[in-house]
């Protein structure tokens, strides 16, 4: 893969007028372990006893730390396509934290793979023709969103799960999901008074952090939570309420983000909003107050 893409890297650069990218070798499961390094390491310091091993164990450990394939906190988007289920079922969970780590806050990734509606019986799981050809290593439906949820993940959406299987096998059916999700739903919770209204169609819905909104009602959020609804993928689901006087970040306090609670409107508006505005206009068709 990796032969063919440097291949045609110059002539389709070329064609788009691009040259910015970059082709790496590595295991997606450890984005830290740059294989290149080791190689030129083992050509120069081949392994021959214990002791060759400890010392190439220890300059593995090094570069990882000092000269990591990817970068914490580094890529905007990860895409791959039908790779996950090809990782070896003991790496799977630093698979999905690997992918958390080398994401910036705000990053995303949309992943292609293939998930199965039951459990793959074991037999299935040692067989390896069908563990190349994407079948054995397939993630149970509900349990690849979890995985995401596990790394921390947040926003995970369902692009694409095809109504028809790509194989079935001993009545197991295996289809090609795509899946977006975005990182950056940590950090402190401050009151600012900040409020959202759920539009609906749902009667409520419950975040990744465990807050249930209810459609309509005006519910209080912290100003992490105010800013993440601002974006994708939850941009437009929410009418945001910004108070009418911005609390400076140094005068703000916490916000239980364990609780879910209405915002009363005076919270938005300030205790002493007294102002009296009449529209000019009489509401209706024509009108500028019902658009
Ligand atoms: C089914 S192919 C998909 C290739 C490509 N993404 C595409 O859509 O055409 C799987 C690719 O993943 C690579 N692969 C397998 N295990 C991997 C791992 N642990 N980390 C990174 N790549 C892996 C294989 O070498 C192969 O090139």
């Amino acid at each position: 893969m990796l032969d063919l893409a440097r291949k045609y890297q110059k002539s389709i650069g070329d064609q788009l007028g691009y040259h910015n990218v970059e082709f790496r070798r590595g295991k997606i499961q450890d984005l830290k372990t740059n294989p290149e390094l080791l190689d030129r390491y083992l050509k120069a310091h081949p392994v021959g006893s214990v002791a060759d091993l400890a010392k190439l164990e220890s300059y593995e450990n090094d570069i990882r730390d000092e000269q990591p394939l990817i970068a914490d906190e580094s890529i905007d988007v990860i895409v791959s396509n039908c790779v996950l289920n090809l990782v070896r079922p003991d790496d799977k969970r630093q698979l999905f934290s690997e992918m958390y780590r080398v994401l910036k806050r705000g990053g995303r990734v949309a992943i292609s793979d293939i998930v199965c509606d039951e459990p793959v019986p074991e037999h299935l799981v040692n067989d390896p023709n069908l563990w190349s050809a994407c079948v054995s290593g397939a993630f149970q439906e509900e349990e690849f969103l979890r995985a995401f949820e596990e790394a921390r993940f947040h926003g995970i959406r369902i692009e694409e799960l095809r109504s028809e299987p790509y194989q079935t096998v001993e009545g197991v059916e295996f289809r090609a999901i795509t899946l977006t999700a975005y990182k950056g739903k940590e950090g402190p919770c401050i009151e600012r008074n900040h409020a959202v209204i759920y539009r609906g169609p749902w009667r409520q819905v419950v975040d990744d952090d465990g807050h249930t909104l209810e459609r309509g009602a005006r519910m209080a959020v912290c100003d992490k939570t105010f800013k993440l609804y601002s974006q994708a993928p939850y941009a437009g689901e929410f009418i945001l309420l910004p108070p009418h006087k911005e609390i400076a970040a140094e005068a703000a306090g916490l916000f239980d983000c364990l609780r879910d609670r209405r915002r009363h409107p005076r919270e938005t508006k300030g205790e002493d909003f007294k102002v009296t505005r009449l529209s000019g206009s009489v509401c209706g068709p024509g009108s500028d107050c019902c658009p």
